[in-house]
């Protein structure tokens, strides 16, 4: 589970902790996951919680955060990818990468990718991705320049970054088929969390006055534990999920040939390209 030291994750662990799982958290601060499993074991107090600590936003630290998994645990029933910025200052990683297009997409692309082996040796298993409304913003992909991000302007990374969480899910639904485990992804309403709490100016104002008349994060969590958990969805997969019903994406997510391009320039970018057999 990452992003769990704050908002919707932080809700959907301790919802998959009260349903009697270990959760493992993934968080980039020591300090902020320890008080999260604090937080955790305080709610439900025979909690199994651990947390491990990686900067998503760096390729090496979500390779070592995989080793990490699979060097402590010996299966993997659920993988929520939920960690995600909105970043309005443009700004690379040590990668040289738009952060919130390394942080939002390739950061669940690898993790997912790295672990999807112990995923296959769990299955049923499950991947949970959290995507966003916002997707549906974006009017064209701008293939050339995704990882640099400089063509269409900041405020754009955000949506294009949950758009690709959906073609990355239809994709990896298509991958996975026969191997037992599901890829949906969803949109979890807004809420009031801490998003756009480095976002300045008026769109930081506007985000901020958005979410702040939201319902809290429990709320958002909801459809995150019932792909998660719900037998309801146990065979579902490729799906886009809004209030815990199936939902109809953006028409950008529909485009099966843009998800192969997308998992083609992942792979490239992230040094996954499976070589010849
Ligand atoms: N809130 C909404 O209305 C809304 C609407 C649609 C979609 N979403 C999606 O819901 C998800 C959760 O967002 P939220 O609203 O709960 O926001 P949040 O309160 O800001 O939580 C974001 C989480 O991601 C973690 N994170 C960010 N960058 C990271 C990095 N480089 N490495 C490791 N962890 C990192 C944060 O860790 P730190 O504690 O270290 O910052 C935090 O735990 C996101 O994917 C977001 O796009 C939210």
């Amino acid at each position: 589970m990452t992003g769990a030291t704050s908002g919707i994750g932080r809700e959907t662990a301790a919802g998959l902790a009260v349903l009697g799982a270990t959760v493992v958290i993934v968080a980039r601060d020591a300090a902020r996951a320890a008080t999260a499993c604090d937080e955790i074991r305080r709610r439900v107090p025979d909690a199994r919680v651990e947390a491990l600590t990686a900067d998503l936003a760096s390729l090496a630290e979500v390779r070592r955060l995989a080793g990490e998994v699979q060097a402590r645990h010996d299966r993997l029933d659920v993988l929520v990818n939920n960690a995600g910025i909105i970043a309005m200052r443009r700004r690379l990683t040590a990668d040289g990468l738009e952060s919130t297009f390394a942080t939002n997409h390739l950061a669940p692309f690898l993790l997912t990718n790295l672990l999807r082996g112990l995923l296959e040796r769990s299955a049923p298993a499950r991947v949970v991705t959290v995507s966003s409304a916002a997707h549906k913003q974006v009017r064209t992909i701008p293939w050339d320049d995704l990882a640099q991000g400089t063509q269409d302007g900041q405020a754009q990374a955000y949506p294009l970054s949950k758009l690709l969480n959906v073609l990355f899910t239809v994709e990896l639904a298509k991958r996975l088929a026969g191997t037992g485990v599901t890829a949906n992804c969803l949109h979890p309403g807004f809420a009031r969390t801490a998003l756009g709490r480095d976002v300045t100016g008026p769109l930081g104002a506007a985000v901020r006055l958005v979410l702040r008349f939201q319902p809290g994060p429990a709320t958002g969590a909801r459809t995150s534990l019932y792909l998660a958990s719900s037998p309801e969805v146990a065979e579902v997969t490729g799906g886009y999920f809004v209030r815990c019903k199936p939902a109809e994406p953006g028409p950008l997510a529909g485009d099966a040939a843009a998800a192969v391009r997308l998992w083609t320039i992942s792979e490239e970018l992230t040094g996954t390209k499976p070589g010849p057999e």
